[in-house]
């Protein structure tokens, strides 16, 4: 559009796409570590997306974070009425309850006017209790649908970051250390060259699934997460970014 002719944005979104060899980028003016309205931004155009992908099969499975929580708060009804069914990707994943992926899918539903389930399942699981809950037939119901979304929403965050935000034993922290691990995305940590060196055993979308999901979102800006972005973006060519000025100017000079 005129604006970001006007602004240079769509020269960064050209730029980005070949720096990154993804199909398809969208950034946004301003940088959110600077100003936290520039990730409302972030939120506006992914709700534009959202809605321009819906079609019969609308289920959209959504991550937690801040960045996320955002997008929820810019979510509005779809004004073509289309149903939708958001569902949460994972688990609670150690966050504070506003940036649980279920919080998160709630608002969603409830500002859009669609449906939500969710996922009732601790954090972080042992082996055994994976086990058994994933045979329960309520959260077996409930991963059905996330697996079968046709929208993921997605942020990525910086590694060590995210391992002290979500207050990680010191076993795990020495392992993304050591692995060098710069970025984290739904509890996968990757290293400079987007190989995983570390995972948080959860009860979700996982991702090899992403493989199979028609549009798959990835929503994350402001130029400290520069590094993890670039990162991530290594195995998901097929990805959609929505980022910001911030981010991209630092992608681009990096
Ligand atoms: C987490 C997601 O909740 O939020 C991660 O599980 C993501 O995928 C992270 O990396 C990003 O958080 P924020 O607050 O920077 O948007």
């Amino acid at each position: 559009d005129i604006i970001k002719e006007i602004s240079g944005l769509n020269v960064l979104e050209n730029e980005l796409k070949e720096k990154l060899q993804i199909k398809d980028v969208i950034v946004v003016a301003g940088d959110s570590d600077q100003f936290p309205w520039v990730k409302k931004e972030l939120g506006r155009a992914c709700v534009k997306r959202i809605k321009s992908s819906l079609t019969g099969n609308n289920i959209v499975a959504v991550n937690g974070g801040t960045t996320l929580a955002d997008i929820a708060e810019m979510m509005t009804p779809d004004p073509k009425n289309k149903e939708i069914l958001f569902v949460p990707g994972r688990g609670g994943l150690g966050e504070q309850v506003e940036n649980q992926a279920n919080t998160i899918c709630a608002k969603m539903a409830e500002r859009a006017s669609g449906n939500y389930r969710l996922l009732h399942v601790p954090d972080v699981v042992s082996n055994e209790t994976y086990q058994t809950m994933i045979n329960e037939p309520s959260i077996r119901e409930v991963l059905e649908l996330i697996k079968s979304s046709s929208i993921v929403i997605h942020g990525i965050g910086d590694a060590i970051t995210m391992a002290e935000r979500r207050k990680t034993a010191p076993d795990d922290v020495k392992k993304i250390i050591d692995g060098n691990a710069v970025a984290e995305a739904f509890g996968y940590y990757f290293n400079e060259d987007g190989r995983v060196v570390h995972k948080v055993q959860t009860i979700g979308l996982q991702l090899e699934d992403l493989a199979n999901v028609e549009h798959v979102i990835a929503v994350a800006g402001g130029a400290s997460k520069a590094m993890a972005i670039q990162a991530y973006l290594k195995q998901a060519h097929d990805t959609l970014l929505i980022t910001d000025e911030g981010a991209a100017k630092e992608l681009i000079r990096g």
